[in-house]
């Protein structure tokens, strides 16, 4: 329950007022304490999921999804209807100027006119730092191309930390072993999952990542060194069958790591409800799902990926709370 992480977490505003008008294009722009303090946001807007703020009336979000969407783009819009501001919505980059060869340099210079704060999703890595460049208001990362997901891997820390809370409360009691089925140098949400995971090595006794590439194609160049020196204890396996019994929480994602890849290994890395999971193990899945997560899973106690979804609403709460300049701060809402 979200309370319950909320208990775990010692308030400290300082850390929140720090973001104020912060862009966020990667997970590592992030220290340890400013996540636990957004975390604790969330959770308290999630202990009041039916409570609507009006701390950002009068706001305006533009809403810039170039990449298809259904849950971010329609949390994060649920996040700001909650908290009682406006939107502009863009689906389709065939309507905008960018059609006609606008630069995105350019239309972020009139998104300054026009709203308050911006998410964009875009398949260019580098499209956020090209906007960003003309930004006065914030801009967050919605999935930039394969290369970064930072408020998903916010949501999946979340979920993670609202199973246990104790791995926070109790830093030197148990650990966990986190189980990552895909591949860090061509995933964008497994990529910042990773940069987070590193700000807490005391809670993982292992971190085992799953799939059959060769390790110079698993990692970006760097990768691995860094998830290494920051204490984690990282394995690699191409055998999922056997990872599985041990793993405490198992974070699988669409086999998308080539072309068509389901086919090719699809089953090697798929999961269901006859999986050798461990009692008490969690699913985590981004979403959306192909053939790799099977219903089978929906309806036993390893499903996470549905909580996971849905706590990504009051994430993307605290986190628009935090970002925007003319926010009221309301936070005394537990
Ligand atoms: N998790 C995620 O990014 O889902 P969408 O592609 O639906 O936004």
């Amino acid at each position: 329950h979200p309370k319950s992480l909320l208990r775990a977490i010692q308030e400290d505003g300082d850390h929140l007022s720090k973001l104020t008008n912060k862009h966020v294009y990667s997970a590592d722009q992030f220290d340890r304490e400013e996540l636990l303090q957004i975390f604790r946001l969330a959770a308290k807007y999630e202990a009041n999921p039916d409570r609507f703020g009006t701390s950002l009336q009068g706001q305006i979000l533009i809403s810039a999804f170039y990449e298809p969407s259904t849950r971010t783009r329609l949390s994060f819009e649920s996040a700001w209807h909650r908290l009682g501001g406006d939107i502009m919505s863009i689906t389709d980059r065939s309507t905008t100027g960018l059609a006609k060869g606008e630069s995105l340099a350019d239309v972020g210079e009139m998104f300054n006119n026009y709203g308050d704060c911006v998410v964009l999703r875009d398949t260019n890595a580098n499209s956020v730092r090209d906007m960003m460049g003309a930004l006065r208001i914030p801009i967050i990362n919605a999935g930039n191309g394969t290369d970064e997901h930072p408020t998903q891997a916010f949501a999946d820390l979340y979920t993670i930390l609202k199973w246990k809370p104790s791995l926070i409360a109790d830093p030197g009691g148990e650990k966990i072993n986190l189980c990552l089925i895909g591949l860090p140098s061509k995933m964008r949400t497994v990529r910042s999952l990773l940069k987070l995971v590193a700000l807490f090595p005391e809670c993982f006794s292992q971190v085992t990542i799953v799939n059959d590439q060769q390790q110079n194609e698993m990692f970006d160049k760097g990768q691995l060194e860094s998830l290494v020196q920051s204490g984690l204890n990282i394995q690699t396996s191409d055998n999922l069958q056997k990872v599985l019994p041990d793993a405490d929480v198992v974070y699988i994602n669409a086999i998308a790591w080539e072309g068509n890849s389901f086919n090719q290994y699809g089953n090697q890395f798929a999961i269901n409800s006859d999986s050798p999971l461990k009692k008490g193990a969690i699913v985590l899945h981004p979403l959306a799902r192909g053939a790799e997560l099977c219903r089978s899973l929906d309806n036993t106690a390893h499903n996470w990926y549905f909580a996971q979804a849905r706590g990504a609403v009051f994430l993307r709460q605290a986190l628009l709370t935090c970002l925007v300049r003319r926010a009221e701060r309301v936070l005394d809402i537990v």
